[in-house]
């Protein structure tokens, strides 16, 4: 039932080329519309939404951090994203013109569905990214984009989160659209690009060979640490998930602006640190920044592990290990650069010895809050 492979985890990352493809198929109509599965709201209602919360928890939530990047920019509708267990305590300022997302793999994650209810009361309208037809969570929400990413059996997220990052854009491009900001040609255009990574997801996992290498080389270290900036800042939150649930070690995630403003302080001699490197073609300004980050913390004895797109020579210099992946849009970059991350927490878990497809103290869904 594994497939040939020794985890479950394994076999799901490698489905994830055909699990986002078949979170598209079917999605543009031919009026190039983007169609959900279950809408209970109409054209107008969504016209109306003048503010987005997105709540979910762990992997779910960082794909949210994600969409925060890719709704604000197509929609320019304000979006906050929110752990589901904080967001109903601190008594959000929610009415019937919010949108809440509400983002789950399983549909029963008590935490999100608690808040999905909080603000349900609130008369805010509730839509759904989810992975499980039927689930509590789309159940009880005024619409639904299933992600149609077949089951996930190992309980670290990794098909689930690429498909519900695709989830997310194409809710971006439907809010967009509705909306007259967005038109269909330039929502086919952004189809268009999502429909190519299948094959760059495929030519990357074709390659990920020397991931494997370097993570018996760092198995032992003490702490890892993961930078990012804009996308590639929760990317860098889910590569340290990853590894805490699965290898069991100490693992943080930063923003690179912040780093002079304390975690530097944490770089020791040898200090393993991921870099998540923007594509320079479209945010060349963070770019730059983050490749003078990496020298930094490099000259204070970091050993970089840098995740950059193909073709980007100015990070070689810095780079302990470089692992290049295809070129992408920069919204779209985090369904290329999670990969390696997942790959890396994986086999850092098998080489430490652990069950990588059930991770001590861990669920695969959380029913309590
Ligand atoms: O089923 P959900 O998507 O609601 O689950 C949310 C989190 O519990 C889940 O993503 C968790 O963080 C994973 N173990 C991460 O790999």
């Amino acid at each position: 039932e594994k497939g040939g492979y020794d985890y479950f985890m394994l076999k799901e990352i490698a489905e994830q080329p055909q699990a986002i493809a078949d979170t598209l198929l079917g999605r543009l109509t031919e009026n190039g519309e983007i169609a959900l599965d279950e809408v209970r709201l109409s054209d107008q209602d969504l016209r109306d939404v003048d503010k987005v919360f997105i709540v979910a928890c762990g992997t779910a939530y960082h794909a949210g951090m994600v969409a925060k990047y890719a709704i604000e920019h197509w929609t320019r509708i304000p979006c906050e994203v929110e752990l589901a267990s904080e967001f109903r305590y601190r008594d959000p300022v929610l009415d019937r013109s919010t949108l809440v997302v509400a983002i789950s793999q399983s549909g029963e994650t008590m935490d999100t569905l608690m808040a999905l209810r909080h603000a349900k009361e609130q008369k805010a309208r509730v839509l759904a990214i989810c992975n499980t037809n039927g689930s509590t969570i789309p159940r009880e929400s005024d619409a639904v984009l299933y992600t149609h990413g077949g089951p996930e059996v190992a309980v670290a997220s990794t098909k689930a989160f690429l498909t519900q990052l695709v989830a997310c854009y194409l809710i971006g491009l439907h809010l967009a659209q509705v909306r007259g900001i967005k038109y269909a040609d330039e929502v086919a255009a952004v189809v268009a690009q999502l429909q190519e990574m299948p094959d760059k997801l495929r030519e990357l996992l074709a390659g990920i060979e020397p991931v494997r290498e370097l993570a018996r080389d760092i198995k032992t270290a003490p702490t890892v640490l993961f930078i990012g900036r804009h996308v590639g800042f929760p990317v860098a939150l889910e590569g340290a998930l990853k590894l805490k649930e699965l290898a069991y070690m100490h693992a943080e995630g930063f923003a690179a602006g912040e780093l002079k403003h304390g975690p530097i302080a944490l770089i020791d001699q040898g200090t393993p640190v991921v870099c998540v490197v923007p594509s320079p073609a479209g945010r060349g300004m963070l770019h730059d920044k983050i490749v003078s980050n990496i020298q930094e913390i490099r000259a204070r004895g970091a050993r970089t592990i840098v995740i950059a797109e193909e073709g980007d020579t100015a990070v070689t210099p810095y780079a302990d290990h470089l692992i290049y992946v295809p070129r992408t849009p920069t919204l779209l970059a985090p369904l290329v650069t999670t990969v390696p991350l997942q790959v890396l927490a994986c086999e850092i878990a098998a080489a430490r010895g652990h069950d990588v497809d059930q991770p001590r103290n861990l669920a695969k869904s959380v029913t309590v809050e």
